[in-house]
């Protein structure tokens, strides 16, 4: 059935096809019990499209994405592909639909599930209940600035570089998606970054100290450094509530953060772009793990990132709210059942892929 939602699917390499294949399943059971349907169009990525056309984006897929209401993102990369070319690699095919798309604010939002409490790392009485949001700069930073390179010196060794750079609208527009969610959320922003030794840090305290004044009314603000953030993460994660910073330091602080709600397989993310003249955004779902090669192809990977990642989708672009509960629903209970997928670990009963999402879908039967 044609509808006026159109989704691109990407699966890409490693484990993304085997987690997407999965998820897709709620495509099929929305159309079927709720009468949702959308139009999805399916292209290569990363590794998958090199091998395919020999490049990891093409213009072509690049422009059906711009076109599109959402992309859901599997994971790209992979060890077949360590050769290539710096700008042939398969992350430069995701990096660049962030950066052409403009989809500067990544909501990573770290979440324990009551059931896996016990699957952290940590003590449970510093997870439990634990629901903070890292918002990650996702389009600026020492992931895009110039210059950078690797130049051959005058003695015949190298210097090799990178720019982290930051400019006043950059900051603020990603400060004020900060303070909006901290409105909706329990009013606290943590900003970290580095003002201690990087001037690109000293910036970024003072603008959004500037935009607290202007627009941070009725929140907390807080400055910390990215090695403390690091360590209060692990230390304390419930003084948190949206944690705002840099590209890089998002990267790293998002996957320690993964550990608190017992796997990176648990957690999902929005990359979002500006609203448009009609308030709506270009908007990608994308888990924050990666390819897993050392899994791929055994049917064990978790799927739950993914399908949290759709349940983001669903709220965000479409505002279907009540169905992205209801599945959320259906994950926490399959997780009560006892259901682990191997990285996980404990529970009752060890699952495959296909299995986890199986209980998703039975225990999302009983309330169609
Ligand atoms: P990774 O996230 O792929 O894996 C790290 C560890 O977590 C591995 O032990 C893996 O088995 C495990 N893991 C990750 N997702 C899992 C899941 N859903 N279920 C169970 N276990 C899971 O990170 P890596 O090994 O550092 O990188 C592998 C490749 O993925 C690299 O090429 C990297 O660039 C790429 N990568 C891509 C993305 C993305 O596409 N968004 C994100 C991160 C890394
Ligand atoms: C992520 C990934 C990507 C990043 C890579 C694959 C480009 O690690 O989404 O967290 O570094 O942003
Ligand atoms: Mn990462």
């Amino acid at each position: 059935m044609s509808s006026n939602r159109k989704l691109m699917v990407m699966p890409g390499d490693g484990i993304g096809p085997e987690v997407m294949n999965e998820t897709l399943r709620l495509l099929d059971w929305l159309a079927k019990y709720k009468n949702i349907n959308f139009d999805t169009i399916e292209r290569d990525v990363g590794g998958k499209s090199y091998d395919l056309h020999g490049t990891p984006l093409t213009d072509e897929a690049l422009s059906d994405a711009l076109e599109c209401d959402a992309v859901l993102f599997g994971a790209v990369g992979g060890p077949k592909y360590d050769d290539l070319d710096f700008e042939l690699k398969p992350e430069r095919g995701l990096l660049t639909l962030r950066k052409e798309m403009d989809l500067f604010a990544n909501l990573r939002p770290a979440i324990v599930f009551p059931p896996l409490v016990e699957s952290s790392t940590l003590k449970p009485e510093v997870v439990e209940g634990l629901d903070i949001m890292i918002l990650r700069e996702l389009t600026g930073g020492v992931y895009f600035a110039e210059p950078r390179g690797i130049d051959i010196m005058p003695d015949g060794s190298k210097k090799g570089y990178d720019t982290n750079l930051y400019t006043t609208p950059e900051i603020e527009r990603i400060g004020r998606v900060a303070f909006d969610l901290a409105k909706k959320r329990n009013n606290k922003v943590t900003s970290v970054e580095k003002a201690n030794v990087m001037l690109s840090g000293v910036l970024w305290r003072e603008v959004i100290t500037e935009l607290y004044k202007k627009e941070g009314n009725k929140i907390e603000l807080e400055h910390m450094f990215a090695d403390n953030c690091a360590m209060q993460l692990v230390r304390a994660p419930k003084q948190f509530d949206v944690i705002v910073c840099d590209n890089l330091f998002g990267d790293m602080l998002s996957d320690c953060a993964a550990m608190l709600t017992g796997s990176l397989g648990m957690l999902p993310s929005a990359s979002l772009g500006a609203p448009n003249k009609d308030g709506i955004r270009k908007a990608m779902y994308e888990p924050v793990h990666g390819s897993a090669p050392d899994i791929t192809g055994k049917g064990v990977a978790n799927p739950l990132a993914q399908v949290l990642s759709f349940t983001m989708m669903l709220r965000y672009s479409f505002d279907y709210n009540q169905e992205a509960d209801l599945i959320e629903n259906a994950v926490s209970e399959a997780l009560s059942s006892g259901a682990r997928t191997p990285d996980l670990g404990g529970g009752s009963k060890n699952v495959s892929t296909t299995e986890m999402m199986d209980l998703v879908i039975n225990s999302m039967n009983n309330y169609r």
